[in-house]
């Protein structure tokens, strides 16, 4: 992803934090922040699928997913070009129309498995264990992440993949720009919402990532990456 949209303070990385950062309310991370980025053409969105999408996703059996916070689709089109029934979701109606006409480009049997939506995740009926795969990268919303992560969790189907990639606490690149508080999160924060009883966590790890900022400055990233199973 471009790395200018990431932001909040980097100084919170317990578990214990994590409700304490929930209570904060971001200011920027609004619908009309993002339409607006996308609509200057300052694309918060990767142009290709995320490496750790990739790393981690590449050997499941395609099925039924939600790109939640698709952007301008990247990881959606990855998902389609490998078979997968895919719905792309994102506040954005300037980046949903951007990955539809991404799609189309890539051809007429990848843009038929992708139903696009301009939609707040925070309000929109992900429904209950529909997805096979429910995959979220770098999506904060203006409240609570964990609101957000519990309707995305519910959302995956009994032995389906819930997938969550997130800007480390540590990652100062995405601490630059905001004073939103929960643009961070740590996997193992992740993996505390969701009952053991139904989940096999596969994946909790910080992990780093290089990317190129607009102005062309190689830089590393630290991403949460989170990875379970539902049983
Ligand atoms: C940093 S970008 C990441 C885009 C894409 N997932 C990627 O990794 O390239 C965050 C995306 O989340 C979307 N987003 C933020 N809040 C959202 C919400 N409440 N509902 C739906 N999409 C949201 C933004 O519009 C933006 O496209």
């Amino acid at each position: 992803m471009s790395t200018h949209g990431a932001d909040g303070p980097a100084d919170h990385s317990s578990a214990a934090s994590a409700h304490h950062r929930a209570e904060h309310t971001g200011r920027e991370f609004t619908g009309s922040y993002w339409e607006q980025r996308y609509h200057d053409g300052n694309s918060a969105s990767e142009p290709e699928a995320n490496a750790h999408v990739v790393a981690e996703l590449s050997a499941l059996s395609p099925g039924t997913a939600l790109d939640a916070g698709c952007g301008e689709g990247a990881v959606s089109i990855w998902l389609a070009e490998r078979g997968w029934q895919v719905t792309a979701v994102d506040i954005a109606a300037t980046a949903v129309s951007r990955g539809r006409e991404r799609a189309i480009r890539a051809g007429t049997e990848i843009a038929a498995r992708i139903d696009w939506h301009a939609a707040d995740l925070t309000q929109w009926d992900a429904g209950v264990e529909r997805f096979d795969l429910v995959c979220a990268c770098y999506v904060h919303p203006v409240d609570s992440n964990d609101a957000l992560f519990d309707r995305l969790a519910a959302a995956v189907a009994p032995g389906g993949t819930l997938f969550i990639v997130g800007h480390a606490p540590g990652d100062h690149h995405s601490a630059a720009h905001s004073d939103s508080a929960h643009v961070h999160v740590t996997a193992a924060e992740i993996a505390a919402g969701l009952d053991p009883q139904h989940w096999d966590i596969r994946r909790t790890e910080t992990r780093t990532r290089s990317a190129i900022r607009p102005d062309g400055a190689s830089i590393t990233m630290q991403d949460s990456v989170f990875r379970a199973q539902r049983r």
